[in-house]
């Protein structure tokens, strides 16, 4: 008797669409996208063939931070629908076989959370006030905050208040926007909480949560100083006493255990942005999170060497703790591929090739809207900015609205189907032509950035069958990325500015921009990515092993 190979869970090689709730599609025309609007949409994430959608916070907020900043963990902003609306959602996504991932976001509430506001309506030394990170004010140096360190939005991390029965002031810690207080993670009524919210999202029937900041959560014990670089040397995150402290590893093996006892293949997905690959592998050893988001393609510039470093040091380090990365290009965080490769006919040709290279890696992946669509970063006017890092750096920084312009559905409409006619214009502005992107006029086109994007996901589901995570460098030149992934197909990415000959490459079974044939061999054209079935399964001399 024959016996197959185990099933892999869908979280160690899929591919995750992510959604940004507020920028997918308005059904109820108010300017702003909603849960109905997604549901109505999913159609569009099963053509495309992704696993999974991951969907972006849609609970009660102000939306100081885009809803990162929450009230309610339980509930929905009447902004995005009603909770009726997340089981519709679910309900919907299953049938078509998607899985569904929510965001938790633990690391702080909004400062219009029931918690906070106690604690401010209560004194200093208060238990409402230990459920935050409060510290005294130093009568010696009343405007000298408790540390050095910086809000990741620019400015100092504390913000003093006053006690309200007219005793000193304090100050409470705020990694992001002051509005944005952080919690206190020693404080056990804290997790306790935490436990209890991920187990009622998942009583509820979501796949899986998203942990938002996931490497922060608690910090160190003595407040020590940051020193220099904090927020932008992301390669010294590790070394911030505010990221990464060892008792965050204890809070994820309680939860997985919990997560783990639910039937259904659940999954905890950690943004862990670690750039020391030993550092973030510690969060997916097999007893911690399922997933963590691997941002080294991200940070990578556009080069060969520098491709096949990180991505050789990153699976290596996944490999030692038993697991695989999830790759990520682009989010609602980061300038879209296609601008940060040079923007323009360069900028795409780039990031589809870079698609392809992610696509081809052993591990999970992560598509965000519009990515598909080869979308641009967005250069939005001043006064339509959101993002609250344009007022706190003092309108020096622009911030992340660019890549979160609602999505071209149609060629034309007024808001190109973002919304039903006759609503209210997007939050944010869509520039003039932008349903030259749009899906309907993409879907018509065989040779869109749409129709690649399906072909690539829909082949690599069946391509990576069986070689999850074997990776064999195919060494074809300083200026290409080469790679087989055992005997099935292989990727090539040429970052040169010549074209390079492909000798045994085989059958090519999909290109990220159109290959010329050539006589003798194949030639891979500049910022062009290729996957190939190899003409000989033991190349021998050209292999050597990652
Ligand atoms: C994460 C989110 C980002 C948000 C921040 C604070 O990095 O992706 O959008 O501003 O956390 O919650």
């Amino acid at each position: 008797m024959t016996r197959s190979a185990p099933r892999e869970p869908w979280w160690r090689a899929g591919v995750c669409y992510q959604v940004y709730v507020r920028s997918f599609a308005d059904s109820d025309g108010d300017g702003t996208g909603d849960l109905p609007g997604v549901t109505a949409r999913l159609s569009h994430l099963a053509s495309l063939g992704v696993d999974a959608v991951w969907l972006t916070p849609f609970y009660p907020s102000p939306m100081v931070d885009g809803g990162y900043d929450v009230v309610d963990h339980r509930d929905v902003d009447p902004l995005f629908g009603a909770l009726a609306d997340v089981d519709a959602l679910v309900a919907e996504a299953h049938r078509l076989g998607l899985r569904v991932v929510c965001d938790l976001v633990p690391n702080h509430t909004s400062d219009r959370h029931p918690w906070f506001r106690a604690a401010l309506a209560a004194p200093p030394g208060s238990a409402a006030r230990r459920r935050y990170v409060f510290r005294p004010v130093d009568d010696d140096q009343p405007d000298q905050p408790p540390n050095d360190w910086q809000s990741a939005f620019g400015g100092s991390a504390w913000r003093r208040v006053p006690s309200p029965d007219g005793g000193p002031d304090e100050w409470y810690l705020h990694l992001f926007s002051p509005e944005q207080p952080d919690l206190n993670w020693d404080n056990p009524e804290v997790p306790a909480e935490f436990r209890d919210i991920v187990r009622w999202w998942l009583d509820r029937g979501v796949d899986g949560l998203r942990i938002d900041m996931a490497h922060a959560l608690f910090k160190h014990p003595d407040l020590v100083d940051a020193g220099p670089g904090q927020h932008t040397e992301f390669r010294r995150n590790h070394l911030m006493p505010f990221f990464d402290q060892a008792p965050v590893h204890c809070l994820y093996r309680q939860w997985r255990t919990m997560v783990d006892a639910v039937p259904g293949e659940r999954a905890l997905i950690g943004e862990v942005c670690l750039f020391d690959a030993d550092r973030q592998a510690r969060y997916v050893r097999p007893d911690e999170l399922h997933q963590a988001f691997t941002f080294e393609l991200l940070e990578c510039d556009w080069s060969a060497p520098a491709l096949r470093d990180t991505i050789g040091r990153t699976l290596e380090a996944y490999r030692r703790v038993g697991a695989l990365p999830a790759w990520v290009l682009n989010s609602h965080d980061a300038t879209r591929t296609v601008t940060r490769y040079g923007g323009g006919e360069r900028g795409l040709r780039r990031a589809r090739a870079a698609a392809l290279l992610m696509l081809a890696l052993p591990g999970a992946a992560y598509v965000y809207q519009g990515e598909e669509l080869g979308l641009p970063q967005v250069d939005l006017p001043d006064e339509a900015l959101r993002d609250p890092v344009w007022e706190r750096s003092g309108r020096t920084v622009r911030g992340r609205d660019g890549s979160r312009v609602p999505i071209p559905w149609t060629a034309d409409g007024g808001t190109y189907g973002f919304a039903p006619e006759g609503a209210e214009p997007p939050w944010l502005p869509q520039p003039d032509g932008w349903g030259t992107w749009s899906v309907q006029r993409q879907t018509a086109d065989p040779a869109s950035t749409l129709a690649f994007y399906q072909a690539a996901i829909r082949s690599r589901r069946e391509l990576s069958k069986g070689v999850a995570d074997k990776l064999t460098w195919w060494d074809i030149g300083l200026d290409v990325v080469g790679f087989r992934r055992g005997e099935g197909f292989g990727c090539a990415v040429n970052l040169g500015d010549r074209a390079v000959p492909l000798t045994d490459v085989g059958r090519l079974l999909l290109t990220s921009a159109p290959v010329p044939p050539a006589d003798e061999s194949t030639l891979l054209p500049p910022d062009t990515a290729v996957w190939f079935v190899p003409a000989c399964h033991d190349a021998g001399g050209h292999a050597r092993r990652g």
